[in-house]
């Protein structure tokens, strides 16, 4: 839309309609008369064109919406016997195609219970970390956990011991909780910097750091664990091993870890693991197996909450244009812009 149409689109409308559009764009609009108002809205409309654009159309919606029977519009609407409004010109279709709030939402919730079936990611990485290492390489929330919890237990049934670390003290602590539930308080112990608990349990879990000093430990023959029956290691969040100041922590666990156990990589995030993969292979005695597919099980929905607690899609479409900034939701631009204003010192130019 032109300038000009915008203009001519804005003088068509109702003073209240133009106050609504102003609020939040402009300050003390209901100060301004008709005109003035316009001219105030085009101003602002320079930073952000699209956003006023999209919320005028919507009002405009709404106001029809209101002026129309419901049943109208679900069937196909009876002939208009009123006089005809001066023909508008068509938003871009790049303005009308703007996801909607509630059908961002849509779909959200606890899904009803289906028998499980693992994946074939799942069943794949189970059977080869019977035999050899695994760098399971998956999105986050597609089912690690599964992987992990059935694999100790065969480790287990097998009369070998098992560990798993993960990197933060709270994740071991809750893993703690979640696996006592499932193999009973008395096979599972944990040894963190903060709590001993039940070190004697065949599945232990502790943070890396814990593990990589254990294996310091017995390097230097000072065994404390039972390093002779550990079957599996589990490294949870493994794409640690790219940390700057941490990373090496990993490092030394993969390359101290008793060659006659397996090791298992847990991951969603590891940008190289096809590298991690064959760096195992090139210092462990088996070959690695690597596991990995990209597609998300839960996809992800960007959105924006505003400090004011509104709620709206981040990007125009439901998913995420990776790599397309400029589609961003009117909304969301209107929001930005709003918190810009409140937010920077005054004088200041927005961009
Ligand atoms: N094969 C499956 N079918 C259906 N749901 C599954 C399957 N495997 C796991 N899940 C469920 O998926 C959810 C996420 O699993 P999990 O926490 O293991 O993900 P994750 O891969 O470890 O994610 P993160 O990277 O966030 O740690 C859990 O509720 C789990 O029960
Ligand atoms: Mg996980």
């Amino acid at each position: 839309m032109t300038t000009d149409e915008l203009e001519q689109r804005l003088a068509q409308q109702p003073v209240a309609l133009l106050h609504r559009l102003a609020r939040g764009r402009i300050h003390r609009h209901f100060r301004a008369g008709k005109r003035r108002l316009i001219e105030l809205l085009l101003q602002h409309s320079s930073h952000n064109r699209a956003g006023l654009e999209s919320d005028l159309q919507a009002l405009l919606e709404a106001r029809h919406a209101r002026s129309e029977p419901g049943e109208h519009r679900l069937h196909s609407p009876p002939p208009d016997t009123r006089k005809k409004a001066p023909q508008q010109p068509p938003l871009p279709a790049t303005i009308e195609s703007a996801v909607s709030l509630a059908s961002w939402l849509e779909g959200i919730g606890v899904p009803a219970p289906q028998p499980f079936v693992p994946d074939p990611w799942q069943t794949e990485a189970l059977s080869a970390v019977s035999e050899t290492d695994v760098v399971i390489s998956v999105p986050t929330g597609s089912g690690k956990t599964y992987v992990a919890v059935e694999a100790a237990r065969r480790a287990m049934e097998d009369n070998r011991t098992v560990i798993y670390t993960s990197p933060l003290k709270a994740l071991s602590n809750t893993k703690y909780t979640e696996f006592s539930r499932l193999f009973g308080s008395d096979k599972v112990g944990i040894l963190t910097g903060d709590r001993q608990e039940n070190g004697q349990a065949p599945l232990l879990i502790m943070t890396t750091e814990i593990l990589r000093n254990l294996l310091y430990d017995a390097a230097s023959g000072e065994i404390d664990i039972r390093l002779d029956t550990l079957g599996l290691v589990i490294l949870d969040e493994s794409q640690y091993l790219a940390d700057p100041e941490r990373g090496v922590v990993w490092e030394e666990t993969i390359i101290f870890c008793p060659s006659q156990a397996k090791l298992l990589l847990l991951s969603a995030s590891i940008g190289n693991p096809q590298d991690i993969a064959d760096w195992l292979t090139s210092i462990r005695p088996t070959a690695c197996r690597l596991v990995r597919h990209s597609k998300r099980t839960v996809p992800l929905r960007a959105g924006y909450l505003h400090p004011n607690g509104k709620l709206t899609p981040l990007f125009r479409s439901l998913g995420i244009p990776y790599g397309h900034p400029a589609q961003l939701h009117p909304e969301a631009k209107r929001l930005f812009l709003e918190y810009e204003e409140e937010t920077l010192p005054s004088g200041r130019s927005r961009r």
